[in-house]
C-alpha cells in the first residue's frame, strides 16, 4: 500500500504553477522580473480566459458549502443557497448563421438538422472567457450515441441517413454564452458556432503523418483524415486552444474474423461495430479498409476562435483509448501534456515539448505539439516512479522489435509500452494539477484487477476486484518535464457503511466511488464526478451510492464534500467555470441510461425524463449552469 497523502512531504511545494497559476495575474506579478515576465507576456492574453485565475473567494475555507444527501431521484440537485440551471441540451441549436432547426422531441430532426444541433452525450468542456466571466465560448465534446433515443424509432430500422445522423451527432460543439442579466444562455446566431463531427475534415501532424500505416483507399497521403468521434475528456492550452480525446473508437469498426496481433491489441473484432456504422458507411468495416482505425485513438486541437480553421491530430502525443490532455508548463515554458488511456491495465502518458511556448496565440503556436518526447509511467513499489521514452530506437523499440520507426511507435504505443514494462494502471480517467504542482488522476475501477490469469494488485493499484476506484498524484522531481516523480495515493474511493473491507476505501468526507470527472479551480478546489457505470450502479459495492454526482475536495486535508447529484442513469462529466469563479458549467451525460444501453424510443422516458420532463420527451444529455443565489464564488 502506498503511503497516506497527508503524511508526504511537499518536498517542492510551490516550485510547479499549474496552468491556471501561472497565467493568473498574481502569478504573473510574483514571476516578474525573471521568465515570469516572459511567460506572463505571453500568457497575459489568455488569462482572462482560464477558469478561475482571477482572485477568488478570499483566505476563508476552500468548502464553505452544505454536502447534498445522496439520492437515487430523477432530478438534479445542488447545496442550499445555490442555483441549477440547464443550457445546450442535445438537440438545441447552436447557432451556425442561417441554420437553426428546433429541436423535435420525437427523434425526428434529420441527420443535415442534427449537423447544426448539440451533439448527443457531453462529456469534456473548457469556457474560453471573451469578456470577463460575462461571455464566453463553450467548447465541449459529445462522446456518443443512444440510438434508441437518437431516432424516432430507435433501431428497428437502420440505414445510411441514421449513421449520418449519429455521426453529426458525435464530435465537438463550439457555442457562444452570454450571461443575459442573471441567466445564461446560448447566443444564437454566432461567428464562433461550430459543430466538428465525425465527417469532418482533419489533418495529421506530427512524426505519424504520412506513415504507411496512416494511409487507406481514401487518403493516399495518410494525412487527412475525416472526423473524430468517442470525444470523452478534453484539455486546453496556454495559447487558447482546446484539445479533445478519442477513446473508445475500436467499437467503431468492423474487424476480420482472425485480427493480426496489433489488430487484437487494439480490440478489433469481427462484430465488435456496436455503432453499425460500417453497414453503411463502409469507411468503418476495417476488414476492407484496416487502416481507418489507425486513424483514430489521436488527440486533436481545435482552435476555437478561428472557426473556419482544420482540427489537427497530433500524433506526437501518441496514440491510445485517450482520456483527456491535461496541459501544465514548466517554469522555462515548455508545455507538458499529461494524458491517460482508460481501459483495464492501460497506461498513462505525458508528453514534453521540444519547443519552449511563444507569444502570439494559436498561430505562434501551431507546431508545439508535434516536437517532443512522449513518455509512459512506471509507478515502483515504495512511492518513487520514472517516465520511460518512448522513442524509436531506444531500449526495446527498435525494427527488430516490430517499431520501424518514430511513427510506429506512435501508432503502437500500447504495444511500445508493454515492451517498455509500464505500470497497468485501473483505467485512467481524467488528470488536473493543483497548485502545489500535484497532478491527480482518477482510476476509475477495475473488475478484473487479481482475476485468474490478470495482473494481481500492486502498490499504485492495491485493491483486487477494485470496484470502487481510486485517485493517484504523482509530483514530478523539480518541474514538469522531469523523468522521475514521487506518489501517493490522494484516496482510496469508497463507502464506509460497505461490510466489505476493500469497497470501504479510505474517504474523509462524503462517499463516492468510480472518480471520472476531474478539474482544479482558480482557489484550488479539486472537483470530483463519478461514473458508476449503469448496469453496476445500485447493486454490489455500489448498492447506498445513489446517483452519478460531483464532490469538492480540499487537497490539503483530503476532505471530500458532495455538491451535486445527478438525474437518474446519468453520468456527470466536464467541469468548466468562469474566471470570477461565480459560474460553474457542469455536463450532464446520458441522463436515463438504461442498463441495456440502447433506450427503447417507445418508453423513452423509462428510466429518467431530465431535463424536460415532458410526457412525449426524451431524456437530453446537457449543460447544467450553476451560481450561487447571492451572487458569490462557488464552493464558498
Ligand atoms: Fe469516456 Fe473513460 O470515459
Ligand atoms: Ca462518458
Ligand atoms: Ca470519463
Ligand atoms: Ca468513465
Amino acid at each position: 500500500m502506498a503511503k497516506d497523502f497527508s503524511t508526504m512531504e511537499d518536498s517542492n511545494r510551490s516550485s510547479n504553477p499549474s496552468i491556471h497559476e501561472i497565467s493568473s495575474p498574481a502569478r504573473r506579478t510574483l514571476l516578474k522580473g525573471g521568465l515570469g515576465t516572459a511567460l506572463g507576456g505571453l500568457l497575459a492574453p489568455l488569462a482572462a480566459t482560464l477558469p478561475g485565475c482571477a482572485a477568488t473567494g478570499g483566505t476563508g475555507p476552500l468548502l464553505g458549502f452544505k454536502s447534498v444527501p445522496l439520492s437515487t431521484a430523477d432530478r438534479l440537485a445542488v447545496p442550499e443557497g445555490y442555483i441549477a440551471e440547464v443550457i445546450a441540451a442535445w438537440g438545441e441549436p447552436v447557432g451556425l448563421s442561417g441554420e437553426s432547426p428546433a429541436f423535435k422531441e420525437d427523434g425526428s430532426n434529420t441527420a443535415a438538422e442534427q449537423e447544426a444541433q448539440m451533439g448527443m452525450h457531453h462529456d469534456g468542456i473548457h469556457f474560453f472567457a471573451q469578456d470577463g466571466s460575462k461571455s464566453g465560448l463553450l467548447v465541449m465534446n459529445h462522446e456518443y450515441v443512444d440510438d434508441g433515443l437518437l431516432h424516432r424509432d430507435g433501431l428497428k430500422t437502420w440505414s445510411a441517413e441514421k449513421v449520418r445522423k449519429a455521426q453529426a451527432a458525435h464530435g465537438v460543439s463550439v457555442i457562444e454564452v452570454a450571461d443575459k442579466g442573471g441567466k445564461w444562455e446560448v447566443v444564437r446566431p454566432s461567428p464562433w458556432a461550430r459543430r466538428i463531427t465525425s465527417r469532418t475534415p482533419m489533418e495529421f501532424s506530427g512524426p505519424a503523418a504520412g506513415h504507411a500505416l496512416l494511409r487507406t483507399a481514401a487518403d493516399a497521403t495518410g494525412r487527412r483524415p475525416l472526423g473524430t468521434l468517442n470525444n470523452c475528456a478534453s484539455g486546453i492550452t496556454p495559447w487558447g486552444t482546446y484539445l479533445t480525446c478519442e477513446e473508445n473508437f475500436i467499437f467503431y469498426f468492423n474487424g476480420p474474423e482472425q485480427p493480426n496481433a496489433h489488430e487484437r491489441r487494439w480490440g478489433l473484432r469481427k462484430n465488435g461495430a456496436g455503432y453499425r456504422w460500417h453497414e453503411h458507411d463502409e469507411r468503418f468495416d476495417a476488414v476492407k479498409h484496416p487502416n481507418e482505425p489507425n486513424r483514430f485513438g489521436w488527440i486533436v486541437e481545435v482552435d476555437p476562435f478561428n472557426p473556419s480553421s482544420t482540427p489537427i491530430k497530433r500524433t506526437a502525443l501518441g496514440r491510445a483509448a485517450h482520456e483527456g490532455a491535461t496541459v501544465a508548463v514548466t517554469r522555462d515554458g515548455h508545455a507538458v501534456v499529461y494524458s491517460g488511456e482508460d481501459a483495464r491495465f492501460e497506461y498513462i502518458y505525458k508528453f514534453v515539448s521540444r519547443d519552449k511556448i511563444k507569444p502570439g496565440g494559436g498561430r505562434a503556436n501551431a507546431d508545439l505539439l508535434d516536437h517532443g518526447t512522449l513518455y509512459v509511467a512506471k509507478f515502483d513499489a515504495g512511492g518513487a516512479g520514472r517516465w520511460i521514452a518512448l522513442t524509436h530506437g531506444q531500449g526495446p523499440l527498435t525494427a527488430a522489435n516490430g517499431f520501424a520507426d518514430q511513427g510506429e511507435v506512435l501508432v503502437k504505443t500500447r504495444q511500445a509500452s508493454d515492451l517498455l514494462g509500464a505500470t497497468k494502471m485501473d483505467r485512467p480517467e481524467w488528470i488536473a494539477v493543483d497548485k502545489q504542482g500535484w497532478v491527480y488522476c482518477t482510476l476509475t475501477n477495475n473488475s478484473e484487477r487479481g482475476a485468474a490469469n490478470r495482473p494481481g494488485t500492486d502498490a499504485p493499484n492495491p485493491r483486487a476486484d477494485n470496484s470502487m476506484g481510486h485517485i493517484i498524484r504523482w509530483k514530478d522531481a523539480g518541474d514538469f518535464d522531469a523523468t522521475s516523480f514521487q506518489w501517493n495515493h490522494f484516496v482510496l474511493a469508497g463507502d464506509p457503511a460497505n461490510a466489505r473491507a476493500e469497497a470501504r476505501g479510505n474517504v474523509k468526507g462524503d462517499a463516492f466511488g468510480c472518480p471520472d470527472g476531474l478539474w482544479v479551480d482558480g482557489r484550488g478546489v479539486l472537483w470530483i464526478q463519478t461514473d458508476m457505470s449503469t448496469s453496476a450502479m445500485g447493486k454490489g459495492d455500489l448498492a447506498k451510492l445513489g446517483n452519478n454526482a460531483m464532490l469538492a475536495a480540499d487537497v490539503h486535508t483530503g476532505e471530500t464534500r458532495r455538491f451535486l447529484v445527478g438525474p437518474s442513469g446519468c453520468e456527470v462529466t466536464g467541469v468548466t467555470g468562469t474566471p470570477d469563479g461565480r459560474t460553474l458549467f457542469v455536463n450532464i451525460q446520458h441522463p436515463g441510461e438504461s442498463p441495456s444501453e440502447k433506450s427503447d424510443p417507445d418508453q423513452p422516458r423509462r428510466y429518467s425524463n431530465w431535463p424536460d420532463f415532458r410526457p412525449a420527451g426524451r431524456p437530453r444529455s446537457a449543460t447544467v449552469v450553476v451560481r450561487k443565489a447571492d451572487g458569490g464564488v462557488i464552493g464558498t
